[in-house]
């Protein structure tokens, strides 16, 4: 069992005084500083004034969210903690150029998601904390349950402990964030990293979509009309998803028919058997092993032209160019 926390295992005084610079305003960047400037955490934000050739919308953001904004290299120099909440493949090159040498003895390097140090695309001085501090939810989520009082459950871990107190100013951004109102799952940084991959990889992200598409294209390859396929397929998704989410497959199984329930059992492990699951499992290696983060990183260094490629295909899937027409068609007038 996973050590809980809430509210009362942390205390938000161990940051008074201190000031956390988040690095990077996009969808968590934006609604974690918001979050930890209304619990009255000192908040400033590092951010690129110009990406490629464009203004950065995100420093006008910030700066219109009434920030103290500055490049990343003024806000790690400036800041105790420092809460990297840029995309993951820009961390290593990041750090390197404008964090690394602001690194002192005492800071903290804060993260959401331990893949940079955990396969070693940033190596933090020995005397430094090295913490993590993430929702287990979009960032959209995120901000609302704050303002509604409530929170989203999240994750600490502890890397490095250089100040002997990292684990209490992981425990106080939790609960200045409010993840700790919730319940925040107490864990290490490889649980995390090697967790989140396997599960966009193999559940939430990679099989979900393959397999909407796949019964798609099995569907309207039949002959059946696009707009029922979408609706079987990907519209019904969200209900049923949302019924496991509530209450378990049982709770699912409840309210779908005796018929629907019969088919999940004898044709789901046809479809998802056990070639699956031992695929499913050399993913779970190659993750552990740090083979997909060594390609993923090569990709990424290269400018991600695979990635760019399968997006495009992606938006040429006919799911995607039926999916934009029927949704239009089910809009509400205004
Ligand atoms: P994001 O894609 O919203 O980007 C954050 C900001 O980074 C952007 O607004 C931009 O100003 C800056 N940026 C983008 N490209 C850059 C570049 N080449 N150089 C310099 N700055 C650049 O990031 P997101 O999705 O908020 O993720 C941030 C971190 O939070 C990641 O570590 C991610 O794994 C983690 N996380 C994200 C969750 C999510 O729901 N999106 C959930 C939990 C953790
Ligand atoms: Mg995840």
């Amino acid at each position: 069992m996973v050590n809980i926390l809430h509210d009362n295992d942390a205390d938000i005084a161990i940051l008074n005084g201190k000031t956390i610079a988040i690095i990077g305003y996009g969808s968590q960047g934006s609604a974690q500083a918001l979050c930890l400037r209304d619990s009255g955490i000192n908040v400033i934000i590092g951010e690129t004034e110009v990406l490629g050739d464009k203004k950065n919308p995100s420093w006008e953001n910030a700066k219109e969210a009434g920030f103290e904004v500055m490049t990343i290299e003024q806000a790690a120099e400036k800041a105790d903690i420092i809460h990297m909440l840029l995309p993951d493949e820009h961390h290593g090159h990041i750090y390197k150029d404008s964090i690394e040498k602001h690194m002192k003895a005492g800071k903290s390097l804060s993260c959401s998601h331990g893949f940079n140090i955990v396969f070693k695309q940033i190596v933090p001085p020995a005397d430094v904390d090295v913490i993590m501090v993430a929702p287990k939810s979009p960032a959209t989520e995120e901000r609302k349950a704050y303002l509604e009082g409530f929170g989203v459950p999240g994750l600490v871990a502890v890397y490095q402990d250089g100040s002997g107190k990292a684990k209490e100013t992981a425990l106080a951004m939790a609960k200045a964030m409010r993840f700790t109102r919730a319940g925040v799952l107490e864990c290490t940084f490889e649980q995390e990293t090697y967790e989140d991959l396997f599960g966009e990889q193999n559940v939430l992200c990679g099989g979900l979509v393959e397999l909407i598409k796949t019964g798609f294209e099995v569907l309207t390859e039949a002959g059946y009309p696009e707009e029922m396929a979408y609706f079987e397929v990907l519209h019904e998704m969200k209900l049923i998803v949302d019924l496991v989410f509530e209450g378990g497959i049982q709770k699912m199984n409840s309210v779908i028919s005796n018929t629907a329930e019969w088919g999940e059992y004898v044709v789901g492990p046809k479809i998802i058997d056990a070639d699956t699951k031992k695929r499913m499992a050399q993913a779970l290696k190659d993750v552990e092993s740090g083979k997909f983060a060594k390609e993923w990183m090569e990709e990424a260094r290269n400018g991600c032209p695979n990635l760019l490629a399968k997006r495009k295909a992606l938006g040429e899937h006919p799911i995607e160019i039926a999916g934009k027409r029927i949704r239009g068609l089910f809009e509400q007038k205004k």
